[in-house]
């Protein structure tokens, strides 16, 4: 069975568009009838993902750790003057490294949280802004099961994904004034660029995969999920975190 959703004259932002679980999201959306705007460094990425759906698809290079807030409101800005205010977005934008605690490097650690959280913060300060949304937007960030569980030598990652998790209850509380909702969607394990090109079962070890029932995540695997929540569907939904596991939790 094929759940289809339509979003034909719904505008949504994606931070993090040009690579996995980011760009799946935006080309479904795309393809839903939504406009999208798409954002991330890589330019060529961005290209490629725009000649997917031309005329749903703008792109816009960002790098979340430079952007001021004047670069966020020259951003949603442009998007809403050429489409209309918009009905949501999805902040995917992150960067995973090792930071042991006994020989971390200092400014990687700052950019994997500035990536991931602070980025977000700025995201959806002009985000939710009434002159850029419409009553009623919906928002998904992008946390991670590595918030809850502990991954030797990831304290920065993990700590990033929780600070996400946990700053969407009260933004949850304030948004709610323009009807917006903000939800977490926390997947285990995805194969995407994030995890460059390991080979799991080598680097990650064949029991710790097969914890995974039903295989490694695809980042088809979480955009169904993301566009649910994005949709009237979840019109009831605001403030929670959506783990996404394959089975393995249930070790
Ligand atoms: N893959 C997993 O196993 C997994 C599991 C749980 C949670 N997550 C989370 O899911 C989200 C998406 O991950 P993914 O697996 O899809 O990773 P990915 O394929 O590496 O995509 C990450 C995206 O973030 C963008 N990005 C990174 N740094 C940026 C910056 N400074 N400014 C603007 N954009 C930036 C990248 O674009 P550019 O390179 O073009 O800048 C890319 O589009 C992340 O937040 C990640 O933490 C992933």
């Amino acid at each position: 069975m094929n759940i289809n959703f339509d979003f034909t004259g719904k505008n949504f932002v994606i931070v993090g568009a040009s690579s996995g679980i980011g760009k799946q999201t935006a080309i479904e959306l795309a393809r839903s009838g939504a406009n999208v705007l798409a954002i991330g460094r890589n330019i060529e990425r961005l290209e490629q993902l725009k000649n997917i759906c031309p005329t749903q698809i703008f792109t816009m290079s960002l790098d979340v750790i430079d952007a001021e807030q004047d670069d966020w409101a020259k951003l949603f800005s442009n998007f809403v003057s050429a489409v209309g205010k918009i009905d949501g977005g999805v902040y995917s934008a992150g960067i995973v490294g090792l930071t042991p605690l006994n020989s971390f490097d200092r400014e990687l650690a700052h950019r994997i949280f500035d990536t991931s959280f602070w980025g977000m913060i700025n995201f959806m300060q002009s985000a939710a802004k009434k002159k850029f949304s419409n009553v009623g937007s919906s928002f998904v960030l992008l946390s991670s099961l590595a918030a809850d569980f502990g991954t030797k030598s990831l304290f920065a990652y993990s700590a990033a994904k929780a600070a996400v998790k946990a700053a969407v209850k009260p933004i949850a509380k304030e948004i709610i004034r323009n009807r917006h909702r903000i939800n977490t969607v926390s997947p285990a394990m995805v194969k995407t660029d994030m995890l460059g090109n390991i080979t799991y079962e080598d680097e990650i070890g064949a029991s710790e995969i097969s914890r995974y029932l039903l295989g490694l995540g695809k980042p088809e695997d979480i955009s169904g999920l993301i566009l649910f929540l994005l949709s009237d569907r979840a019109g009831w939904i605001t403030g929670q975190d959506f783990p996404l596991d394959g089975g393995y939790l249930l070790d």
